[in-house]
């Protein structure tokens, strides 16, 4: 039986922040889920599963997907926490104290609500229209946090890291999962290759080539794994850990307030 977010809510905040990029997502959501389907192979669902089991997040956490997008995370918070579960077909608000979703993309928030699940565990889902610059959230508030690529997205790095630590509650930890800007120049270049002879001409079958060259400059202006774990610590995160996934195409930083 399929459920369509029956108790999801969908709450309108205001934003302030990069028109281009907002448009840029917005135009793009249609058809998002399909291409990382597409281009990853699927393997993104084991990423980000993976991405999940990091949090350490458990049964009555309140989980927090930072850049939502489509949902694409949600399903695997939400699985994570029903395996947690001796009972793994308790609905989601009994396992979770809340799953909420934020992104500043109307028209992904609009995919993400009308998704449709196999699970009666997707429930008490919200969805925040809200700017990852500035969270909407109480200092404190949260027991995970993921953000699936998100970090690389945002304008300004730093301040996402800030805010995400604001609103962590101490002891808890934050799963970031990126492209992995490498050293390595085979990996890079193994990056560049897929993007330029793969994603882009599947994208442009969307009319959406111009969209996806964009990826190539993000990565090249994202941050190394070393720079990030550099950042979490800098910004007071008290621990951090880039691990290398996908054979180095990917990168996921774990950091614990
Ligand atoms: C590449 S998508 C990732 C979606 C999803 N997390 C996934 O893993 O499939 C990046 C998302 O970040 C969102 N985003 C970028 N900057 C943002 C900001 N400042 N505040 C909120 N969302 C933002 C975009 O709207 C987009 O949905």
């Amino acid at each position: 039986m399929s459920t369509v977010f029956p108790s999801s809510t969908f709450r309108p905040t205001s934003i302030r922040c990069s028109n281009d990029r907002q448009a840029l997502f917005n135009r793009i959501a249609p058809v998002y889920d399909n291409l990382n389907d597409l281009l990853s192979l699927g393997q993104h669902r084991i990423w980000k599963r993976m991405a999940v089991s990091w949090t350490q997040a458990k049964m009555g956490d309140r989980v927090l997907d930072v850049c939502c997008g489509s949902a694409d995370f949600i399903p695997h918070s939400s699985l994570h926490l029903s395996l947690q579960s001796p009972k793994s077909n308790l609905p989601l608000e009994e396992l979770a104290a809340g799953v909420i979703g934020l992104d500043f993309s109307k028209e992904q928030l609009m995919v993400a609500s009308s998704r449709s699940f196999t699970k009666n565990c997707f429930k008490n889902i919200e969805w925040v229209e809200g700017d990852a610059l500035d969270l909407p959230f109480a200092d404190n508030y949260f027991d995970a946090i993921t953000m699936g690529y998100g970090l690389r997205n945002v304008v300004d790095k730093r301040k996402a890291m800030q805010e995400i630590l604001r609103v962590l509650k101490p002891g808890s930890n934050v799963s970031i999962l990126d492209f992995n800007k490498s050293n390595e120049l085979l990996t890079s270049s193994i990056t560049e290759w897929m993007i330029d002879n793969i994603v882009v001409p599947v994208a442009s079958v969307y009319g959406l080539s111009d969209d996806y060259r964009y990826l190539k400059r993000s990565i090249r202006e994202f941050l190394t794994g070393k720079e990030l774990e550099k950042l979490a610590l800098d910004v007071g995160f008290s621990t951090a850990r880039h691990y290398e996934i996908g054979g180095g195409l990917m990168g996921c930083l774990v950091a614990k307030n």
